[in-house]
């Protein structure tokens, strides 16, 4: 193999490696408790599952009957690169179909359950796994995080409800975005102190000391990704705090014609005009109370000016780079008493400038 061949065939299995992370029981049966209505006489798809080692398997397989499931498919990858990595080390990939405890010995066994092998890889874009798609009407999973953008692509575009596991971070991906604005998609009831640890294999070479715990890797700013209906999408947030009188507190940026919120618990409740809110805002969204208007970066909003800037390092000196609008995010004033350092200095005035981390841009729609 050639040295560029195998450096790709690493990055590929890196990129698995990084994929190969297997959610816990506990943190399935948490959040899936909050839907039970939704699955009566539903045919449920986990299509990122081996079912040897899926929770989401088993989660559904032991409460079939419970939620009154009508089938449950599962779907199993079998790549060669990302299996080096993965815990199941089958030969195959595999699909299975469960319809219920048919000989009534209270658990799904091996009689009742039946192993098929699939043709391909079982690739959720592969055409035996699009027709098994078509089949569902729920698709529960953690898919890989470096595919999220397609795997919630097909979901949208196949017209299916889910219930998936994601980064936060994919709140701020241009397509992401765009659904969570038209409210086809808004985040689930979470994970404890919103982190996950997920089984992992790999967790001493893969996280650091304090993120990492006996066969478990702790992921922060994991949530559950869905479009079916939860109570918790209608809940206000309660605001107790007020611009009016405390404007120092809310700086404006100096691109763009909203107020700055550093935590979403200090929204005020009396301010009419744009907000810019840190993307943890997501999980306390109620479509009634606020208005999504953009994202605060480039391409989502057009900006107030075109300043060329000096990037600034982390002592607050010249870098020797230059940006426009602080590498097209919004920004505003340094403040001294607030800022450690300033990020940007303007190259026309002098004046410096502090950055500003993913804000949603959003308006009360109460006011
Ligand atoms: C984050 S892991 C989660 C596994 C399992 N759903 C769970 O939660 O325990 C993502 C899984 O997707 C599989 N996978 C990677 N690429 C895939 C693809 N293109 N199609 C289907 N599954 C894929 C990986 O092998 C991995 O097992």
């Amino acid at each position: 193999m050639g040295q560029k061949n195998s450096n790709a065939n690493l990055k590929k299995a890196k990129t698995g490696k990084n994929d190969e992370f297997y959610t816990q029981l506990p943190d399935i049966e948490r959040e899936l408790g909050h839907y039970k209505e939704h699955f009566k006489d539903k045919v449920v798809f986990c299509n990122c599952d081996d079912p040897r080692v899926s929770n989401f398997f088993h989660y559904f397989s032991y409460n079939f009957e419970h939620l009154g499931l009508k089938k449950l498919i599962t779907t199993c990858y079998k790549n060669q690169e990302i299996n080096l990595f993965s815990q199941n080390n089958s030969e195959k990939a595999i699909y299975l179909e469960y319809v219920g405890d048919k000989n009534k010995n209270r658990v799904p066994d091996l009689s009742e359950i039946g192993i098929k092998h699939l043709k391909s890889d079982g690739d959720f874009r592969s055409k035996e796994c699009v027709e098994l798609l078509k089949e569902a009407d729920i698709v529960v999973t953690n898919p890989p995080f470096s595919l999220f953008r397609e795997y919630v692509a097909q979901l949208i575009e196949s017209d299916k409800k889910f219930i998936i596991i994601g980064h936060q971070n994919a709140i701020t991906y241009k397509e992401i975005f765009k659904l969570i604005k038209e409210n086809k998609i808004w985040l689930g009831y979470g994970f404890k102190g919103g982190a996950a640890h997920f089984i992992n294999s790999h967790y001493e070479d893969y996280a650091s000391a304090g993120d990492h715990k006996e066969g478990m890797i702790r992921v922060s700013g994991v949530n559950w990704f869905t479009n079916l209906e939860i109570n918790k999408r209608h809940e206000d947030l309660i605001l107790y705090k007020k611009y009016y009188g405390n404007e120092n507190e809310y700086p404006k940026y100096e691109n763009y014609n909203a107020i700055n919120i550093n935590k979403t618990k200090d929204i005020p409740m009396d301010y009419e005009g744009a907000m810019g809110v840190p993307i943890t805002f997501m999980d306390k969204y109620n479509p009634d109370q606020f208005k999504i208007i953009a994202l605060g970066i480039v391409g989502s909003i057009d900006f107030l000016n075109n300043r060329k800037m000096e990037i600034l390092d982390k002592e607050g000196q010249p870098a020797g780079k230059f940006t426009f609008n602080a590498k097209g995010t919004l920004y505003r004033k340094y403040n001294p008493k607030t800022d450690k350092t300033p990020a940007f200095k303007d190259c026309e005035n002098g004046d410096l400038y502090s950055s500003i981390y993913a804000r949603i841009i959003i308006k009360n729609k109460k006011i």
